[in-house]
């Protein structure tokens, strides 16, 4: 595979960091694009043009909604609004009831951490967590087994593991938790915008993901995609008057509950934030999710290979058999917070995270963006 499927110069020319930077750290923060950047600026001027237009700004809080949920294949009543992955977590994680005969969570060591504190902290309200460990870099099925059991009130499993790419089977661990009556919770934070994922037919309960990775927004907001029928299993503490049927009733002494996963939406919507993840999704669905991926997963291979080819440790899967993997590839690296900075001194955007520097290519990198990342950070590591 030489290019992709798009015209990855016309997609380049929309980046205009990519004019002075290389661009190699999705894993942590997306660059901007044209689309984005216009849509930041529809709200900012008519905040400053028309003082205050909240019909006009909830509206394109529902068309983001929407737009989230058409690229996780689902309706849009299906999809709750937070600021956050941990809000929307801490959101169902409030709605459950740890005090019966399931009790447990069996989360896995691949969870970011914010996932893993907000189950801990449900420890007080009668949770018990346990940990299905990391090994290699890779969290694998077996080990889900003895740990899931009829007191397993949830699994949450990550579809992809931030430190090092690996791919959790939603699809298999879907299978373990159900055949014990528990649900599952998975963050795909690190793999939206990198796959064709399509939430209702992955297995999963919940799926939660913030935008500014893989699919080109900024902080400031998450959403979270709820089975139907399971929405409504949960009266979530973490409320909101968003959360409410009719949020315009105004009606403090009355907790009625939001249709679908509406009822897990909270206060005033994160708005400029809206018009930001819809227009880089929006671009991404226009180019081709098929599209992407299939260029996403060559530049993860190409990652995989030229580090390895460069004598590198790869942390997590390598062999291209393995699909399952996202392309974030780990380098081990002694001091990767010195590297990371050295390699940004020559345009070079990576991204450290423990022992290792996240090399994170996406849809507009080409191959020669990963040769002389790799190539500088030989170079950087050699000189260490
Ligand atoms: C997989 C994953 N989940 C969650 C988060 C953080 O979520 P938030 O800050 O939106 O709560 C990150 C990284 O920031 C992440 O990589």
């Amino acid at each position: 595979m030489n290019s992709p499927e798009y015209d990855l110069d016309a997609v380049r020319s929309q980046i205009p960091i990519l004019r002075t930077h290389i661009p190699m750290n999705n894993c942590s923060q997306a660059p901007q694009c044209s689309a984005t950047r216009a849509a930041a600026d529809t709200y900012l001027d008519s905040w400053n043009e028309a003082g205050m237009d909240w019909d006009a700004w909830i509206g394109e809080v529902e068309a983001a909604r929407a737009e989230f949920a058409a690229f996780v294949g689902a309706q849009a009543t299906d999809v709750a609004i937070a600021t956050s992955v941990s809000q929307a977590t801490a959101s169902i994680a409030s709605g459950l009831d740890f005090t019966g005969k399931r009790y447990g969570v069996v989360a896995s060591g691949g969870e970011f951490p914010t996932v893993g504190h907000v189950w801990l902290a449900q420890e007080r309200f009668g949770a018990e967590v346990s940990w299905v460990p990391v090994r290699d870099g890779m969290i694998h099925l077996d080990d889900y087994a003895s740990l899931i059991g009829e007191q397993t009130l949830v699994v949450s499993a990550c579809r992809g593991y931030y430190q090092t790419g690996f791919k959790q089977d939603v699809g298999a661990i879907a299978e373990m938790a159900h055949a014990e009556g528990a649900l599952l919770y998975v963050d795909a934070y690190q793999t939206l915008g990198t796959e064709v994922f399509d939430a209702p037919s992955s297995g999963a309960d919940f799926v939660a993901s913030g935008n500014l990775k893989f699919l080109m927004g900024m902080p400031g907001i998450a959403f979270l995609w709820v089975r139907p029928g399971v929405a409504e299993q949960l009266q979530p503490s973490i409320t909101g008057w968003f959360g409410r049927e009719d949020p315009f009733a105004f009606d403090a002494q009355q907790l009625d509950w939001g249709e679908g996963a509406r009822r897990l939406d909270t206060g005033t919507p994160p708005v400029v934030e809206a018009y930001v993840a819809r227009a880089g999704m929006a671009w991404m669905r226009e180019l081709g999710m098929a599209a992407i991926a299939d260029w996403d997963a060559h530049l993860g291979l190409h990652t995989v290979q030229g580090a390895l080819a460069r004598g590198m440790e790869v942390m997590g899967p390598t062999d291209e058999l393995h699909e399952p993997r996202a392309p974030t590839i780990a380098i081990a690296c002694a001091d990767s917070h010195a590297v990371e900075a050295r390699l940004r001194e020559r345009g070079i955007i990576a991204s450290a995270r423990g022992p290792a520097i996240r090399i994170a290519p996406h849809f507009y990198n080409t191959t020669d963006d990963v040769d002389q990342a790799l190539d500088a950070l030989r170079e950087v590591m050699e000189s260490a």
